[in-house]
C-alpha cells in the first residue's frame, strides 16, 4: 500500500509541507513524498487535446511523471497553503492539469449523460486533503481541495484539515502536529482495510 503525498507550499519551511509529510509518516504505509516547488507544472491552456487523444497531454513538463504515480499509488495526500481565501496558483495548475485523467479510459464513467466528463482513474482511492492559513478564508480553501479530490476526482477522502497557524511554526503547535498524526494514523488504518 502506497501513499503519494503532495506538498503544494513552495516555500522551505512551508507549513502547509511540514503537515503532508507528517500525514504520510504517520501513515504507517509506504509513501512518496513530491514538492511541487521542485517541479515544473505548467498551466492547463484548455486546448482540449487530452479529451481528444485519450488523456495524452501535449505539455511537456513534470506533470507527464506525476500522471503515472497518481494512476499507480493508492492513496493520495495533498496540501496547499490558502492564498485570497483559495487554494494556491501551484497547486490550482497541479489540479487542473489532473484533468487530462479523466480520458484514459479507465475508471468509472462520471455521468453516463455527459460522457464529456469522462471517466474517473482515481476513483476509490483513499485521500487526506490539508491546507494551512495565516487567520481566515481557509474554509474556501479546503472545500476547493475536497472539490476537486473528492467530488471529481471521486477520492475516499477519510480527513480534512485546515489549520490556522498564524505567523508560527507548526512544529511548535503540538496540537496541530497531533490532529496530522492522527489523519496519518487513519488513513493508514483504512488503506490497510481496502
Ligand atoms: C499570496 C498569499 C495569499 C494569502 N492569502 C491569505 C488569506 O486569504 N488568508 C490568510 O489568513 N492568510 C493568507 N496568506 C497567508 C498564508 O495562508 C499562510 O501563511 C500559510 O500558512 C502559508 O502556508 P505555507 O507555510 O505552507 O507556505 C496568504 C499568503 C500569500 C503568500
Amino acid at each position: 500500500m502506497k501513499i503519494l503525498a503532495i506538498c503544494g507550499g513552495l516555500r522551505e519551511e512551508s507549513n502547509t509541507n511540514k503537515l503532508v509529510r507528517k500525514i504520510a509518516e504517520s501513515s504507517g504505509c509506504d509513501y512518496e513524498i513530491v514538492e511541487l516547488g521542485k517541479l515544473e507544472v505548467k498551466p492547463c491552456t484548455g486546448c482540449s487535446e487530452c479529451m481528444m487523444n485519450e488523456g495524452k497531454c501535449p505539455i511537456e513538463d513534470d506533470m507527464q511523471n506525476l500522471y503515472e504515480k497518481l494512476i499507480d499509488t493508492d492513496a493520495i495526500v495533498l496540501g496547499s497553503p490558502t492564498y485570497y481565501m483559495n487554494i494556491s496558483g501551484a497547486v490550482k495548475c497541479f489540479i487542473d492539469r489532473s484533468l487530462a485523467l479523466y480520458y484514459r479510459g479507465i475508471g468509472p464513467v462520471y455521468n453516463p449523460e455527459m460522457p464529456f466528463l469522462g471517466q474517473r482513474p482515481l476513483a476509490g482511492k483513499l485521500g487526506v486533503v490539508v491546507t494551512t492559513v495565516a487567520g481566515g478564508g481557509h474554509e474556501k480553501a479546503l472545500e476547493a481541495l475536497a472539490f476537486c479530490m473528492g467530488e471529481s476526482h471521486r477520492l475516499n477522502l477519510v480527513e480534512k484539515m485546515a489549520e490556522v497557524i498564524g505567523m508560527n511554526d507548526v512544529h511548535d503547535m503540538p496540537e496541530v502536529m497531533k490532529r496530522a498524526e492522527e489523519a496519518g494514523k487513519k488513513l493508514g488504518s483504512s488503506l490497510k482495510q481496502t
